[in-house]
């Protein structure tokens, strides 16, 4: 199953719980500079859409294109491995949270950089050995993300296509938009179905491994378990769990 199929399965409820987080939104728009005419790549329900630029939006999820609200930027059925637009047609192409989506991410990231004179990319660093280990959901309880990113293209990889600089997005404690790290220091947020079904992870490691650890995160909040294991999250405003700006 294509990733735009797999929205058209998991998608529908999608804006109960992913919406923009202004302060991150607003490292992707200064990133984006002075474009004026912006590409958003896998652009989904339209979080991160700047609204003070002309915008085309690209996603090939119906159900994702039918949650754009009234007045959004106008959006083209395509992917991003293949783009539909004449070379550097665009100041800046930008892509929030979904890269890790795409069946070829370097062919999609190169016909961002033919496309735009800028590129601006939300996502993170999978190559690094220790990315499953700074989140303890994914340490503690999800195993079986370390299979997800097996023959991923490190981020250096990604980066080098397209001669990004990298930058760490700090995620504050109370993000908005919620992404499968946002809620790393409001641990009850995993035990709830609609957080869980805004993140396609779950639908990937399967209702197995899901049950498996929502039973362990359940009990290790009721023991305390979780609370001794994660002491030194409770003071952080912000954590760095390995989420990354690439900017060429
Ligand atoms: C996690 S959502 C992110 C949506 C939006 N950018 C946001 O921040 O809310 C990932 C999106 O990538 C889209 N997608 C999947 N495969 C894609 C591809 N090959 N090219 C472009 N978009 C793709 C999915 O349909 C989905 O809407």
């Amino acid at each position: 199953m294509s990733s735009g199929q797999l929205y058209d399965t998991i998608g529908a409820t999608y804006t109960v719980t992913r919406r923009t987080e202004p302060r991150i939104a607003a490292r992707v728009w200064a990133a984006l500079g002075d474009a004026r005419t912006v590409l958003n790549v896998g652009a989904g329900t339209g979080s991160y859409e700047p609204a003070d630029r002309d915008v085309i939006a690209v996603e090939p999820s119906a159900v994702m294109r039918a949650q754009r609200p009234a007045g959004a930027a106008p959006c083209v059925d395509a992917v991003a491995e293949s783009l539909p637009f004449e070379d550097q047609s665009f100041d800046a192409a930008m892509a929030f949270s979904t890269v890790p989506h795409w069946q070829d991410p370097i062919a999609g990231l190169r016909e961002m950089r033919r496309v735009a004179r800028r590129v601006v990319v939300f996502t993170f660093d999978a190559s690094d050995t220790t990315w499953r280990h700074r989140f303890w959901l994914t340490r503690d309880y999800l195993p079986e993300v370390a299979d997800l990113l097996v023959g991923w293209p490190s981020l250096p990889e990604l980066a080098g296509e397209i001669g990004a600089r990298i930058e760490p997005v700090p995620i504050p404690w109370d993000c908005a938009d919620g992404f499968l790290e946002a809620y790393w220091r409001r641990p009850e947020a995993y035990l709830d179905e609609q957080v869980r079904r805004g993140c396609s992870i779950w639908a990937r490691i399967g209702p197995d491994a899901e049950r498996r650890a929502l039973r362990s995160l359940r009990a290790d909040l009721a023991s305390g378990r979780w609370a001794e294991r994660n002491r030194d999250l409770v003071d952080l405003d912000a954590a760095e769990l390995g989420l990354r700006l690439l900017i060429a």
